[in-house]
Formats: structure tokens, C-alpha cells, sequence
């Protein structure tokens, strides 16, 4: 089933989400609907808040990111094309490397992409959909979509991340984005109209 997607505005994307544990109710629908909405939308990761519920889950597919075309093989997109995967209640233990500007974009905010600069790799904890614990370390565009979903459980978006002048110029378009004055292709939820929240 394909979930609207929450819209830049909502609270639930300022919040910090909580864990979940093994009792969680109907969680292997709740993944397969989260695929569902996230390939809908061409997205390569997608954030439980995102879809209006405030849970430390995310679901991530960066295959897109691999460049078969490319003569030169792109070191960042080295192993994206099995980078399917589901994370629960993931840490990010230790970021290292240089920091490295990459154009980031998000489904809650449609049309808007700039420069965020963040660590080359990092070291996670987490559990997979079937409760297993893994401790692993990601480099590239991998650690790239982990950060970015990271900062979705803990309320925090690319956004955040830019300067005040950057932010400044974007208000007029993020506001719209919230009200829903936008044109996308997905089913999209927009905090400047209630009667479609869904929380
Ligand atoms: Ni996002």
C-alpha cells in the first residue's frame, strides 16, 4: 500500500522518534508499505516520521546511485547496488573521514536540492527487519543515505544543515512545499492542509 509522505511543516519531522522493539504491531507490513511508497516516489531512502509515524525505522535502496555507464568507476558508489536495506533503532557510533559536499534532496521536500557536507563514513549499530544485531561501518553514498535518514528519527532535515542566508532564500518555497503549493508526482500529506494528516 502506498503511504502519503509527510510534507516539510509537519511536526512529526521536527520530532525525535522513539524505539521500537520485537512487539511492535504489524512492523513487516509497515516495512513492505514503506518500499512500496519509497520506489513510488523514485526515492533511495525513506524515514519512518516521514510517513507520519515516529518510530526509529528507516528503509534504504541506493541502487539508483549505481553508474554503470561511467567508464571511471565512482569510489563513492562502491557496493550501492546491494544496498538495500532495513535499520531499527540504528546509532551512528563514530563518523570519520573528510567531510565531502554532496547535493542532497528529500521526498518531504520536493524540488529542493543543495549542498550538505558531511563525514566520508560511518560506524553503525542497528537491528535488520528480522532482529538480528549488526555492527557495521559504511562509506560513500551508502553512509551518505544513512546520515541523511539518521537525521529524519532524530527530527532533524537537510535544511537544517545550510546556512541562514540558504535557508533564507528558501523560506518562500518551503513555505509552499507546507501548504501544499507544489506539483509531485507521489501522494504527499501537507501540514497546511489538516484534513489530510494522517497522525
Ligand atoms: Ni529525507
Amino acid at each position: 500500500m502506498i503511504l502519503p509522505i509527510v510534507a516539510y511543516g509537519d511536526p512529526v519531522l521536527k520530532k525525535e522518534a522513539e524505539e521500537i522493539d520485537q512487539n511492535y504491531p504489524d512492523l513487516q507490513k509497515l516495512i513492505d508499505d514503506m518500499f512500496e511508497t519509497m520506489y513510488h516516489a523514485k526515492g533511495v531512502g525513506l524515514a519512518a516520521p516521514q510517513i507520519g509515524k515516529s518510530i526509529r525505522l528507516f528503509i534504504v535502496d541506493g541502487s539508483p546511485f549505481a553508474d554503470e555507464e561511467e567508464d571511471e568507476p565512482d569510489p563513492k558508489a562502491a557496493g550501492i547496488e546491494n544496498f538495500k536495506k532495513v535499520f531499527i533503532n540504528l546509532i551512528i557510533e563514530e563518523e570519520s573521514g573528510d567531510k565531502w559536499a554532496f547535493q542532497e534532496g528529500c521526498l518531504s521536500i520536493p524540488g529542493i536540492r543543495e549542498n550538505v557536507h558531511r563525514q566520508e563514513r560511518v560506524l553503525v549499530t542497528y537491528y535488520d527487519e528480522n532482529w538480528n544485531f549488526h555492527e557495521e561501518t559504511f562509506e560513500g553514498y551508502a553512509a551518505r543515505i544513512i546520515q541523511h535518514e539518521y537525521d529524519h528519527i532524530e527530527g532533524v532535515l537537510f535544511t537544517d544543515h545550510l546556512s541562514p542566508l540558504k535557508k533564507k532564500l528558501l523560506l518562500k518555497r518551503l513555505g509552499n512545499i507546507s501548504l501544499g503549493a507544489i506539483s509531485v508526482d507521489y501522494k504527499m500529506s501537507f501540514p497546511g492542509n489538516k484534513k489530510q494528516r494522517m497522525i
